[in-house]
């Protein structure tokens, strides 16, 4: 009987003939890809939903569905795309996904597959280079931003903590991304815990307040444990002082997390490395390969400076593993977090880094923070704008004098779909953004949001 599970030879040269060519296809239109696609009707999106029928389709009709699906929302792969964090997605990364499914091998135990386990080892022990974390660093590939963070702060919690953490307070500012929050939460923190720190007028975390807000929730008998710094905030690219948070968190004793999803990969750049100056001495780092090396969605980073403190508070043990945590010197990853089974994610930065060499995502990068500058120059002396924020990376904010222009400036931008802005409040105005982090993005994209805000406002 033939197993329909395992197509031959022939048939998978066909289904990589139509994959491949449909993504060629789509590659090849991306530079001059809209941003947004529109909409798709309420019966499409219920066809979309169907049940899988008993018996298999044919592939170009199921190609046709993924086509028609993707006919509405943001459009990523656009340069146009400068709302929230964009991130442009990358051949080589999707390959590496390919290879690592098609694959298969488990890289969860280093024991299960040691080559395997040491290039993902390679990969975040490259990070832990860039960011000077010293020789005990190390850290691991997650889903994403939330999850790095979310695994800082148990991390954090048990190492300050251990299993009496009631009275445990953690420090963020209203700009802090909410996946810390979030995270807090999941890691049994209740809201109360959780302390707002104010900014200051550039939109960093104010150490003066910081310093009383510890000394007074000591006084009251709480245990501070946590200071969560950003390193580029998602609404304006904001990154704090994180000498002047290191100073606290060391006289104070308590774990520094600096969130550095968006803004992390910068260091590679040289402007950037002055704006993250001291993100050496943070406990822990989150950065995301999916954001600032354009990979595509799924692949964040927790890098940590002490190995030990992942270890003490992610290691698992069942009978139906080994004693050893690790192999020939190489630890079993599924010990540095919440993951047992997880996909061969180093893979898909690995291959890139190794096709591309390094020096294309610093271009990259540089780019980005070129582009925003321009941004930056053209807005603050625009009529009607009331605040452009001079950008630390890659994130230009500005307010309107009076929001309901601002909201309308979005409107006209938005409804020609060739670029895609997305707003933020800040004290409760309205605050339209300029976000750079796609390596599509040109002058041309930016100048066009620029022109069409600058007809609206008259
Ligand atoms: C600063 C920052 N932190 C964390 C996150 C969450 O990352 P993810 O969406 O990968 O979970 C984001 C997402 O945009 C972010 O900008």
């Amino acid at each position: 009987m033939t197993d329909h599970l395992e197509p031959d030879r022939a048939t998978r040269e066909e289904w990589n003939r139509l994959v491949a060519g449909y993504l060629d296809d789509w590659l090849d239109g991306a530079t001059e890809m809209d941003a947004h696609a529109g909409d798709l009707d309420q019966a499409t999106l219920e066809r979309l939903r169907r049940p899988p029928q008993e018996g298999g389709r044919d592939p170009e009709d199921v190609l046709a569905d993924l086509d028609t699906a993707g006919q509405a929302g943001i459009l990523h792969p656009s340069g146009g795309h400068l709302s929230y964090i964009p991130n442009a997605g990358l051949y080589s990364a999707a390959l590496g996904e390919f290879l690592a499914a098609g694959l298969n091998r488990y890289t969860g135990i280093a024991g299960a597959a040691p080559g395997f386990s040491a290039i993902e080892h390679g990969v975040v022990d490259w990070m832990t280079s860039l960011f000077d974390l010293g020789p005990s660093a190390s850290g691991l590939l997650l889903s994403g931003g939330s999850m790095a963070n979310f695994t800082g702060v148990v991390t954090a919690r048990t190492t300050v903590l251990g299993d009496d953490f009631g009275k445990g307070k953690i420090y963020l500012t209203g700009h802090t991304h909410h996946s810390v929050s979030k995270s807090a939460r999941l890691a049994g923190i209740r809201s109360d815990q959780i302390v707002k720190v104010p900014v200051d007028e550039n939109r960093r975390l104010d150490t003066v307040a910081l310093r009383e807000m510890i000394a007074a929730d000591r006084a009251a008998g709480d245990r501070p444990f946590l200071i969560v710094a950003s390193a580029g905030t998602t609404d304006t690219g904001s990154v704090d002082d994180l000498h002047a948070v290191a100073d606290v968190a060391a006289e104070e004793e308590v774990w520094l997390h600096v969130d550095g999803a968006y803004g992390g990969f910068f260091i590679l750049t040289d402007r950037g490395k002055k704006r993250l100056d001291g993100i050496h001495r943070a406990d822990s780092i989150a950065v995301d390969p999916h954001k600032g090396l354009s990979l595509p969605f799924g692949v964040g980073t927790l890098l940590v400076k002490e190995e030990s403190a992942l270890v003490d508070a992610h290691l698992g043990r069942g009978a139906y593993l080994r004693d050893e945590d690790q192999y020939m010197g190489i630890r079993d990853i599924a010990s540095l977090g919440p993951e047992l089974s997880r996909p061969f994610r180093g893979l898909s930065v690995w291959l890139p880094l190794q096709l591309h060499g390094v020096a294309p995502f610093r271009d990259a990068l540089d780019r980005s923070l070129d582009l925003a500058e321009h941004a930056y120059q053209r807005l603050a002396g625009m009529p009607r704008i009331e605040k452009v924020w001079y950008p630390d990376l890659s994130i230009v904010a500005f307010r309107f004098e009076d929001d309901e222009i601002g909201r309308k400036a979005m409107e006209r931008v938005n409804s020609g779909r060739r670029v895609h802005l997305s707003p933020t409040m800040i004290e409760d105005r309205f605050v339209l953004r300029i976000a750079v982090l796609n390596r599509r993005t040109t002058r041309e994209h930016v100048d066009h949001a620029i022109d069409l805000i600058a007809e609206t406002l008259g």
